[in-house]
């Protein structure tokens, strides 16, 4: 049957990254029967200039209906004095929103040629393959009570709530179990249990999901502070990690440093299935916009890429399209192909077109 996909490539250097992943499908659809029916529609700025708001109830509907989301990124400089409602941002937060999406996968793969990208020693980064899945709808950027209120003495406190229900935590523990299957089988769920109730009933239900119904994944229990320490000293010892919002927020922006640049990491966010057992799902590369350098034809297409490998394998059940597109980079990499995110001192800097039509060569020679 045909798979619905929605591509809403954004702003900025969304719109020139996204026609490299376009390439990569149309190349699938030609060469390995991949059955894809593509929709593209306008998100952010452009579809500000266009209709007036960041994001028609049409394209929201759309994406509900979808297969699955190929994402670029949204924000454009000039709106950024316009109110909240009028700026670009909002088309993905309410794509968040409204399709429920609350389980952010962020791989850090890092690949063997990029070695030198990391921040860390290359003989405590080789090989290294991690998966940080990050509730996103819940915690403490959500619970209730909120707010800033004036105590009697005129003096002001900021509140905010850690609240996680049993239902939160299973399902999002749930997609952590389930991908530790697809990959090295162990899962390392992070809170603060010693410090918060909501850790403690974390690993809790983590705990009790994990003898009824996946004995067979290796568990394990970390705290947060500690994690942060151990993702910097030894980030091998992780396959699947699975946290809350607040703990993964900062978890998955620390990890992306280890691989290096921001133009390479992919990222998936999943929401719960429908009455037709589809799962919603987005996929978009971590970076924004990249206005800066928007419209120069410099911008790396890998992440857009990469995004568009996690989405056959996750919502297509394509594994071997996404491998063979994985393994694509990986060799463009190796023959030493580098936009100028990635370039060293003396490499030649490839063009966005340059490094997609490169990754086609590499999928067309395996
Ligand atoms: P950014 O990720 O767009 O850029 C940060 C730096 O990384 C820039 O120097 C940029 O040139 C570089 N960079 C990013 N992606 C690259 C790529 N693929 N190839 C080469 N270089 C790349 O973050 P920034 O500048 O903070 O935000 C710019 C806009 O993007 C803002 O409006 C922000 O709100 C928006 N944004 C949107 C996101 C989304 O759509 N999910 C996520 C993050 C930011
Ligand atoms: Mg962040």
């Amino acid at each position: 049957d045909t798979h619905q996909l929605l591509l809403l490539p954004g702003d900025g250097i969304g719109p020139e990254i996204m026609a490299q992943a376009v390439k990569v499908l149309h190349w699938l659809r030609d060469h390995r029967g991949l059955n894809v029916e593509l929709t593209e529609e306008l998100v952010g700025g452009a579809s500000l200039k266009a209709h007036d708001t960041p994001i028609r109830d049409e394209v929201i509907e759309q994406a509900r209906h979808a297969d699955a989301v190929l994402f670029g990124s949204v924000g454009d400089p000039a709106w950024k004095d316009a109110p909240f409602e009028k700026r670009p941002e909002v088309a993905i937060l309410r794509l968040r929103k409204e399709l429920g999406l609350y389980a952010n996968l962020r791989p850090a793969k890092l690949f063997d040629a990029l070695l030198s990208a990391s921040a860390l020693k290359p003989e405590v980064v080789r090989g290294l393959d991690l998966m940080i899945v990050r509730e996103t709808v819940g915690g403490v950027y959500f619970g209730e009570p909120r707010g800033i209120e004036t105590l009697p003495d005129g003096t002001k406190r900021g509140v905010n709530t850690e609240v996680y229900t049993t239902a939160e935590i299973e399902r999002v523990a749930r997609v952590a179990f389930e991908l530790a299957r697809q990959r090295d089988g162990r899962v390392c769920s992070v809170e603060k249990g010693n410090v918060m109730e909501s850790g403690l009933l974390w690993r809790e239900v983590v705990t009790s999901l994990h003898k009824a119904e996946y004995s067979d994944v290796t568990l394990t229990h970390m705290l947060a502070d500690n994690c942060a320490m151990q993702l910097v000293r030894d980030p091998r010892q992780f396959d699947v990690m699975v946290t809350g919002n607040l703990f993964g927020d900062l978890l998955s922006d620390l990890a992306s440093m280890l691989t290096g640049s921001l133009g390479m990491l992919p990222s998936a966010t999943l929401g719960a299935e429908n009455e037709h057992g589809k799962r919603a799902a987005l996929y978009e590369p971590i970076h924004g916009s990249a206005p800066d350098i928007a419209g120069k034809g410099s911008a790396n297409p890998l992440a857009q890429i990469l995004s568009l490998a996690m989405l056959l394998r996750y919502s297509l059940n394509r594994p071997e399209d996404a491998e063979l597109i994985e393994r694509a980079v990986s060799g463009v990499l190796a023959d030493g192909l580098r936009t100028a995110d990635i370039a060293g001192e003396g490499d030649a800097r490839a063009t966005t077109e340059q490094m997609g039509e490169a990754v086609l060569k590499k999928m067309a020679a395996q």
